[in-house]
This record gives structure tokens, sequence and C-alpha cells, in this order.
């Protein structure tokens, strides 16, 4: 064989490793250019963005607003005791048959009041809260309120004749959609916690005109209760809380306890 013929060969076979050495040159450079897509994928098709001018409508806009009285899938809000507090266009006085009375709701609600409720209307409903105790400070400043500051006393939601004859549904309404001056949760807190704070509330109003004729025949009323329920808030019950040791731990001391 001449010789020609191996020299070829071993070039031939020399060109075989350019490929792949261009290759890796290729994918270890970083490159502002688009790849090249061969086969176009679905990324590329001519389309309107959402923010662009589209002359297809009217208003030139390409994000549409949903179609008038559309309802999206599981939001048809036609049940008016679950979703509004009312039956037959009065308030309604009892649960929605969705949420069960029991202690578990009231616990739940006793949760969720403490959390959303609490810090204007006291953790025991007198309606002097942390927030509500600052924003009166605020407003009653000698020199006028303090930047301006506007504020409603929060309604005392267990000794106001105005709240206590509330029928439940009433409560679950404005908590729903708030009243006055008091904004709705509605868009916070899910339906069956709103019906379980209103449930606690109603627990909270009759704990506190409690009688002695309430207990049981033959059980013994504590002497020394108070005549007047005391109103705990909750700058009352951190001043009066015993030191809380400084611990690496993040459970909740009240989780601990049972009470949350
Ligand atoms: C940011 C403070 C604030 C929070 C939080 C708040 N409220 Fe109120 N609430 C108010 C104020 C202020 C009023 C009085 C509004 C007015 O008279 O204009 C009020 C009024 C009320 C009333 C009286 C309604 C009536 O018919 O007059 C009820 C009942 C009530 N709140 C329940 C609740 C419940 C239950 C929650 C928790 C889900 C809650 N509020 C959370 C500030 C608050």
């Amino acid at each position: 064989m001449p010789r020609i013929f191996i020299f070829v060969g071993l070039i031939l076979l020399l060109c075989l490793l350019l490929p792949p050495a261009v290759i890796a040159r290729v994918r270890s450079t970083p490159n502002s250019n688009l790849p090249i897509h061969i086969i176009q994928d679905m990324a590329f098709q001519s389309k309107y963005k959402t923010q662009a001018v589209n002359p297809m409508f009217a208003d030139g806009n390409t994000m549409r607003p949903p179609v008038i009285n559309a309802v999206a899938r599981g939001e048809t809000y036609l049940d008016a005791h679950l979703y509004d507090g009312v039956i037959d266009s009065q308030w309604a006085n009892v649960l929605p048959s969705q949420v069960a009375m029991n202690f578990e709701t009231l616990r739940r609600g006793q949760e969720r009041y403490e959390i959303y409720c609490s810090v204007c209307h006291g953790i025991s409903g007198g309606g002097n809260g942390i927030v509500n105790q600052r924003a009166m400070e605020l407003v009653a400043n000698t020199n006028g309120p303090v930047n301006g500051t506007v504020w409603v006393q929060a309604k005392n939601l267990v000794h106001d004749e105005l709240v206590t004859v509330q029928p439940m549904g009433q409560l679950f309404n404005t908590i729903t959609y708030g009243i006055r001056n008091m904004a709705g949760y509605g868009s916070q807190i899910p339906t069956e916690d709103r019906w379980a704070i209103a449930a606690y509330v109603k627990a909270l109003q009759r704990s506190q005109i409690a009688q002695p004729s309430d207990v049981p025949a033959g059980t013994k009323v504590a002497d020394g209760a108070p005549a007047t329920p005391v109103d705990l808030s909750p700058r009352d019950v951190v001043n009066n809380a015993p030191a809380i040791p400084v611990s690496t731990s993040v459970t909740n001391p009240a989780n601990a306890e049972g009470k949350l």
C-alpha cells in the first residue's frame, strides 16, 4: 500500500476530532446570542404579550377583563346563610349546616378571634385591644392627634347593647363585609373560621353576663367573684404576665399549655 494512503488516512482521523473539539469549546463559552433552533418550539410562535397593544380589541388591551357576571369555578356564593348570615331575609341565629356547633368550633373561633379581632376589640371583647389603646393615645395627644391620626373607638362586643342583641348571622356579616369604620375580613379569614369567630363572640358575651343561677344546682359558686367582669386587655395581660424565661425554643408556651 502506498504510503500516501496511510498519510491521508491519518489526516482524516485527526479531522474527526475537530467537531467534538469545536462543540466543547462553544458549549463552554458564554454567548449572548440566542441558540440556533433548527426545530422551532412553541415559545417562538407569534403572539401578543400581556402588556402589548392588541389591535383586535376596541380598547387595544391584550389582557381581557373577566366577562361580566362570570362566576369562577367553586365561587358560587348562592347560600345566603353560609355566606351572608341571612335566612329568609332575617339574620340567622344558628350556624349553617356546614359548621358544627361544638367545642372544636369554639376553640377555633377563640384562636382566630385572638389573632384577628383582639388587637382592637380586646382579648375579652371589651373594645380596648392594644391597637385601640395606642390609637386613642395618639388621638388624645394634647397638641392634636399625632401624625393626624383619626380613630373610632372599637366597639365593646360584650357589654354594648348594640352588639350583644345581634344574632350570630349579623356578627358573621360584620366580620365578612365590615361595618362603618371597621374593614371586612372576608378576604382574609375563610368562611368557616368567620362562623367560628361569630360563635365565639356569642360565647364571650354569654360568659360575661353569667349569673350564679347558670351553674348546675348544687354547685357552689366561688365567693368574691367580681361583680362586674374584669376586662383584661392584651396590654394588661402583658404587663401582669410573669417574666418569660428566654429560651431558644420556638414553641409558643401557650401552645404547650393547650391554650391555642
Ligand atoms: C383594626 C381594628 C379592628 C379590628 C381588627 C376588628 N375590629 Fe371590629 N370594630 C372596629 C371599630 C373601630 C368598630 C366600630 C366601627 C364604627 O362604629 O364605625 C368595630 C365594630 C365592630 C362590631 C360592631 C358592629 C355594629 O353593628 O356596630 C363588631 C360586632 C365587630 N367590630 C366585630 C369584630 C370582629 C369579630 C373582629 C375580628 C374578625 C373585628 N371586629 C376586628 C375595629 C376593629
